[in-house]
């Protein structure tokens, strides 16, 4: 394959942005470049420079006036809950019960799953997202379907089967062993094949009876380099019942600690209640509380409080939980997570958003060596973003005149109109290019 070389106002992260003046986080280049190479990002940089490293049979696709970034990644949310959002009116419980538990049986059909993958993935890419940890349905084949379109797409992706063995319709519950087996082959199926990776996934404390909480703990300890994803701490009804069931321990996140669950491969969704102790365990064992702002104010299930996270030294990402997360794009998420925080009497810089949205995800899942910036050697998934997308967007820009205010009215105002194109290791997967699964699954009709 030939060079390509992608051209435009390139952003990407080397640290933590400590502050809204913090310009050591970054690197900007106004007339910048990332040189692509069998997938790779070869080198990043001024335009001028970059551009004497290509070889023969370059291809260039100039972006310019747009901001290069890398793709954004999204740490929770789940794949069978596509046709789920903007289900009226309930609480987390109920909410599962009346819509989620219905919504996901469909995904036994093999068809529907196929389908619905294709399009989840589809909307990831159309929203600039090139990595996700999603939950797949209790059925094996839904994973199948879920690692399949990824692979078609060539995406980085991490998911697995959710294990639930009471508190939901007879339909979508395994056993123990069932869930220890199925999740043991999918393991032995995907992980590590091409660029997918697996997530052990005990739905939470209240779908998994103490059997199953044991033969996850036996997975985790027999495949130290899977992810692990749960829910914790999302609503008060929800940590009442969850610590219910299983009275001898201290406290919802002891459930998950007492079961050797939280270690630093972990993703815990919520994490809204969690008192200072709780934190402090999380910060421990490295885990990660994750945030989901759209979903926890769509749920009604709260606020989540960052500062404690950080104060106690706990990891946190951003994830925008589809669906009960109303929302696949990360901009419109961000734009959520500073609405929350401000609520509280908290800040978000802007820098911050888009460090989280890559970098600080790509590091929650420990993947900043592949994944979150643009550096030489990482895959070469990228997102070219249009600040002025939308009217609206375009006249506010006239008035803007640093990088921060316009990365704030990227997130305050932008969605996936703000996404021009997108990269999956080097690929274009948005501009309709007839070679591009993204296009021609847009075709595809729903099975009967
Ligand atoms: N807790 C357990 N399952 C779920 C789910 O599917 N969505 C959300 N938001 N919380 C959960
Ligand atoms: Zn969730």
């Amino acid at each position: 394959m030939s060079d390509l070389l992608i051209r435009g106002r390139v952003l990407t992260f080397v640290a933590e942005p400590q502050g809204i003046d913090d310009s050591v986080a970054y690197r900007y280049v106004e007339d910048g470049a990332v040189l692509v190479r069998d997938g790779k990002v070869v080198e990043t940089g001024a335009y001028a420079d970059v551009r004497k490293l290509a070889g023969a049979g370059l291809c260039v696709a100039d972006h310019r006036p747009n901001l290069v970034l890398p793709g954004f990644i999204d740490t929770h949310l789940h794949f069978p809950q596509t046709q789920a959002i903007a289900s009226y009116g309930a609480q987390l419980l109920e909410w599962l019960n009346t819509y989620i538990f219905v919504e996901e049986q469909k995904f036994a059909r093999p068809e529907h799953a196929a389908f619905i993958a294709g399009r989840f993935m589809d909307e990831l890419l159309s929203n600039g997202t090139t990595t996700a940890a999603a939950y797949c349905s209790v059925h094996p084949e839904s994973v199948d379907a879920y690692f399949t379109a990824a692979e078609q797409r060539g995406m980085r992706m991490i998911g697995g089967k959710v294990m639930m063995d009471r508190n939901a319709p007879d339909a979508l519950r395994d056993t123990p062993q069932q869930g220890y087996d199925e999740t043991k082959r999918l393991i032995e199926k995907w992980h590590g094949r091409g660029r997918a990776h697996y997530a052990i996934s005990p739905r939470f404390a209240i779908t998994s009876t103490p059997e199953q909480m044991a033969m996850s703990q036996a997975l985790v300890a027999e495949h130290p380099d899977c992810y692990v994803q749960t829910h914790l701490s999302e609503n008060r009804d929800e940590i009442a019942y969850a610590t219910s069931l299983y009275p001898e321990a201290k406290d919802y996140t002891d459930i998950y600690a007492r079961y050797g669950l939280l270690t630093e491969k972990t993703l815990l969704g919520h994490c809204i209640y969690l008192d200072d102790r709780e934190v402090s365990v999380l910060a421990e064992t490295g885990a990660v509380g994750v945030f989901c702002p759209t979903s926890n104010l769509f749920l009604g299930s709260g606020l989540f409080d960052r500062d404690r996270l950080d104060r106690l030294g706990a990891r946190w990402s951003v994830a925008t939980d589809v669906g009960a997360g109303t929302s696949f794009s990360m901009l419109e998420t961000m734009d959520e997570a500073y609405k929350v925080l401000h609520l509280q009497g908290q800040r978000l810089t802007p820098f911050n958003s888009f460090y989280r949205m890559t970098l600080g995800n790509a590091r929650a899942l420990g993947l900043e060596k592949q994944i979150g910036s643009l550096h030489a050697g990482a895959d070469a998934d990228i997102v070219i973003l249009d600040s002025s997308g939308k009217s609206a967007m375009e006249l506010r820009m006239r008035t803007a005149n640093s990088l921060a205010e316009e990365l704030f009215i990227l997130q305050t105002m932008g969605d996936d109109r703000c996404v021009a194109e997108v990269y999956v290791a080097g690929r274009a997967m948005k501009s309709g290019a007839s070679d591009s699964p993204a296009s021609a699954a847009k075709h595809d009709l729903e099975p009967a």
